[in-house]
Formats: C-alpha cells, sequence, structure tokens
C-alpha cells in the first residue's frame, strides 16, 4: 500500500471513489449535518488520522441553468479549457466556480459593466461595504441586477476561475474502516435576495449516492496523534470539528493505546444535533473515552459552548496538561477556536496563577512543543 504522501492522486489528477453512503446526522434539526462513506477499494491509497480530503464537485444543474439565462447564452457555444473544445453549459458544470463572488472578478466585471455604484464600492475606503454587498451575493446577481445584453463568451469566461476543490476533516481511521475514508459534512442552504442557494460542494455530496466522487487525499503532519501513545489527549470538536476526534478515536481502540481521552463536544440541540452520539456514549460506557463533556447551545435561554464546559472543568484540565496531554481543536476559526484559545490562558491565570502575560506565553510554548494543535477553518 503506498502512503498518502506517496500517491499519484492530486487535485490535477483526483481518484474516482464510490460514494457509498450518505447519512443525515441532524434529523428533526433546523441545520443538516451529513455523514459520508466514500470507497478506497482496490486503489492501495491510505490516509492517517488527522489528514483531510480534497472534493473536487460538479455545479448543480439547476444552477447552471439559471446563470446562462440571466448571462443570456443557451449553453451550447464552445469554449476552450486547456487545449479542449467543449461546450459552455459542460464547461460550468464540470470545470469553472460561477457561484461564490470574488473582488477581482467583480472588479474584471465592472471594467465592462462601468457601474458607477459598484466602482464606490471597490474602492479601498469602501471594502466593509463591498464584504456587504458580496455576503450572500452570486455571480448571477451582478448579471440580473446589471445585465450586459453584448458580453462576449470570452468575456464572461474571463471572469470565472477554474473550480477550487474543499477539503474535508476525515472522520475515519482506516484501520477500524479498511478501503474506506468517512466525512462529515455541514450541507451549506440559504435564501438571500429572493433566491434559494446552496454551497457547491456540500451541496453535491448531499444530493448523491452510488455515484463516484473525485478527490484526494491532503495530509496534514501538523494535526497527527501523539507518537507515544500513552500520552492523554483533550479533543475540542464542536459541530463538524468533531470530525478528526472519530478518526483519533478509532484509532486509538483499535491500535490499544493506553492514553486517556477527553472531548468536548457541542451543537445546538441534543436530542437533533449529537453528531455520533450513540458512539461517543458507547465509548463512555467501555472506558474508551475517559471524560465527555456536552455544549448545547439552544437547549436553554443562554448559549453553553465548549469553552464554557473547559471553564467549569478546569482543575481537571489544568491537571491533564500538568501531565503531558495534547489539546487539539477543530471546527470554527472566525469565533470558536478564538473563545477556546481564550479559555486555555484563563485556565492557566485561575489554574497556574498565571499573569495575562504569562498565560499568553504559556498558550505560545505549548504549541512550539506541539501539544497544542488546531484544524479550524
Ligand atoms: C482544512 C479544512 C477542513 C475542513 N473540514 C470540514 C469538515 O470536516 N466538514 C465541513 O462541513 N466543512 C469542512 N471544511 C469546510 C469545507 O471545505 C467547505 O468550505 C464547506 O463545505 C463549504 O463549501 P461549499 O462548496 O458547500 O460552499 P461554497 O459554495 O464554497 O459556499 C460557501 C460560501 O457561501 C456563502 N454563505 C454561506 N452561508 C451563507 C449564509 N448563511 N448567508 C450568506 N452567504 C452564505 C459564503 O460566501 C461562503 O463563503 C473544511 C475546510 C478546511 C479548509
Ligand atoms: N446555512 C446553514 O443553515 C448553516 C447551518 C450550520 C452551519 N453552517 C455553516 O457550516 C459551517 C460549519 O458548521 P458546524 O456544524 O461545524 O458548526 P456551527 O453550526 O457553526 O456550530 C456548532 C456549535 O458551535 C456553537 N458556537 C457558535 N459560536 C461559538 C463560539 N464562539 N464558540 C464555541 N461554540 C460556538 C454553535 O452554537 P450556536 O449556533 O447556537 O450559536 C453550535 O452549537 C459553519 O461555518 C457555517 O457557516 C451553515
Amino acid at each position: 500500500m503506498t502512503t498518502s504522501e506517496e500517491n499519484s492522486y492530486n487535485k490535477n489528477n483526483p481518484y474516482s471513489s464510490q460514494l457509498l453512503v450518505n447519512r443525515m446526522l441532524t434529523e428533526g434539526s433546523d441545520k443538516e449535518t451529513r455523514h459520508f462513506e466514500l470507497s478506497l477499494e482496490g486503489s492501495g491509497l491510505s490516509y492517517e488520522p488527522g489528514d483531510s480530503l480534497g472534493v473536487l464537485p460538479f455545479n448543480c444543474s439547476g444552477v447552471v441553468d439559471d446563470l446562462l439565462a440571466a448571462v443570456g447564452f443557451s449553453g451550447s457555444e464552445e469554449v476552450v479549457i486547456g487545449e479542449t473544445k467543449i461546450k459552455l453549459r459542460d464547461a460550468l458544470l464540470k470545470n469553472y466556480a460561477c457561484t461564490v463572488l470574488s473582488k477581482i472578478q467583480i472588479k474584471k466585471f465592472n471594467e465592462i459593466a462601468q457601474v458607477d455604484a459598484l466602482a464606490e464600492m471597490l474602492k479601498i475606503e469602501n471594502k466593509d461595504n463591498l464584504i456587504d454587498y458580496m455576503w450572500g451575493r452570486e455571480l448571477i446577481d451582478l448579471f440580473l441586477e446589471y445585465p450586459q445584453p453584448d458580453l462576449s463568451v470570452e468575456d464572461f469566461t474571463g471572469l470565472l476561475r477554474l473550480m477550487p476543490p474543499r477539503l474535508y476533516s476525515i472522520a475515519s481511521s482506516l484501520s477500524a474502516h479498511s478501503d474506506e475514508v468517512h466525512l462529515t459534512v455541514a450541507v451549506v442552504r440559504y435564501d438571500t435576495h429572493g433566491r434559494k442557494r446552496k454551497g457547491v460542494c456540500s451541496s453535491y455530496l448531499a444530493e448523491r449516492v452510488g455515484e463516484t466522487i473525485p478527490c484526494y487525499f491532503h495530509p496534514n503532519k501538523n494535526f497527527k496523534l501523539p507518537e507515544d501513545s500513552d500520552k492523554p489527549i483533550i479533543m475540542v470538536g464542536p459541530g463538524t470539528g468533531i470530525a478528526p476526534f472519530r478518526a483519533f478515536i478509532e484509532e486509538r481502540k483499535v491500535t490499544g493505546a493506553s492514553g486517556k481521552n477527553w472531548l468536548f463536544f457541542g451543537d445546538r440541540s441534543q436530542k437533533t444535533d449529537y453528531l455520533y452520539g450513540d458512539e461517543w456514549e458507547e465509548y463512555k460506557k467501555n472506558g474508551v473515552l475517559n471524560e465527555l463533556d456536552l455544549a448545547w447551545s439552544r437547549d436553554q435561554s443562554e448559549k453553553v459552548y465548549v469553552q464554557h464546559k473547559m471553564l467549569e472543568r478546569s482543575s481537571e484540565l489544568w491537571d491533564w496538561l500538568d501531565n503531558g496531554a495534547l489539546f487539539y481543536v477543530c471546527g470554527d476559526a472566525s469565533r470558536m477556536a478564538k473563545d477556546v484559545d481564550q479559555a486555555l490562558r484563563t485556565i492557566a491565570q485561575e489554574q497556574g496563577s498565571m499573569s495575562e502575560e504569562d498565560s499568553a506565553s504559556w498558550v505560545k510554548a505549548l504549541q512550539k512543543e506541539r501539544r497544542y494543535l488546531k484544524d479550524v477553518y
């Protein structure tokens, strides 16, 4: 078997993996999080807990047809991708990103459209207005708001970039599921400016089963289990941040690792959003998981988050860290990971009698020792 570093599949040459399982994890919730299982049978591919999977999605045909209608093309126009001539509609389905807006795209669009309001927003001092404008709008909105009846196909494709892959933290251990790779995906769906929208890749996966999915492994050497399997680990993974910790625990169980395991998980409601709840309860019962702390943000009037649970258990958490535990965080980078980082500093101040400055240095040292590891997005 080749190692993931050695395998020859990458974003330019993806592996076609059959999607075996597509299962809703949040039945009854107003949020859609799904569990996927993809086959690696016969591929000789491997990965390690902590790695990610890159997925190359196709655009949804309805989204492409609406865009073609808004721009005023039939889709049968010819375009060149690399050295191959293909129909515009096929290129929009398979090759181009044609939903999420970027500043550069709006700039290019306005070189053609010359709209004063867009020119104003593109000024550096108005960048917040541009961000507000872009949030909840897609490429189609530009054409609906500012129609360009004389646009050439070349000018249109000049606005587009090739479809970027999306990364997903792997939620399985190969030792526990040979020939499979599992993912935990929050499906992006929202309504803005009178249209129903969906995230390209999360909805591409959500709307399929049995088909082949173009993908490749993206190793992450900075988010690995400790080489010394006696070391305790603390895992903080609310929402889809749970994914790599499912892989970690499966691996520690199969390999009989003797280090203690502590999981902090949180989501909206225990009844509908306890991702892999049966597995965690079983692990807790049979002692694979030594500690399990759960934060349900919408089961009471006040928000309860993973960092609140960490602070409630600060004395034990400090003891674990004092005994050499590694501290892992996965999930939302914009708010959660920052708040968890702050909670860690507060614990160091309270339990280690440190000043604010010393606690910041202590957290930095923990990172330098590679005992504080993040997989945040
Ligand atoms: C290392 C890494 C690991 C990751 N692991 C996971 C994982 O395990 N599970 C997981 O689910 N994701 C994970 N992600 C995120 C994932 O890669 C995708 O970004 C995510 O699935 C969205 O992609 P999409 O194609 O569905 O949405 P896109 O088509 O890329 O659309 C997303 C865009 O839609 C817009 N948008 C989204 N919501 C709204 C809203 N409510 N209102 C207005 N606009 C909105 C924003 O512009 C946003 O940028 C990870 C990312 C990284 C970098
Ligand atoms: N369009 C949608 O319907 C939709 C729905 C969910 C997620 N998403 C997207 O999918 C991505 C991943 O979702 P996810 O399931 O991983 O996570 P998530 O839905 O963002 O959050 C998971 C849990 O973390 C809580 N949380 C919010 N802010 C926090 C903070 N500062 N510190 C700690 N916990 C916090 C949430 O509580 P609260 O939410 O109650 O505050 C929830 O209980 C998100 O980035 C989001 O953009 C979209």
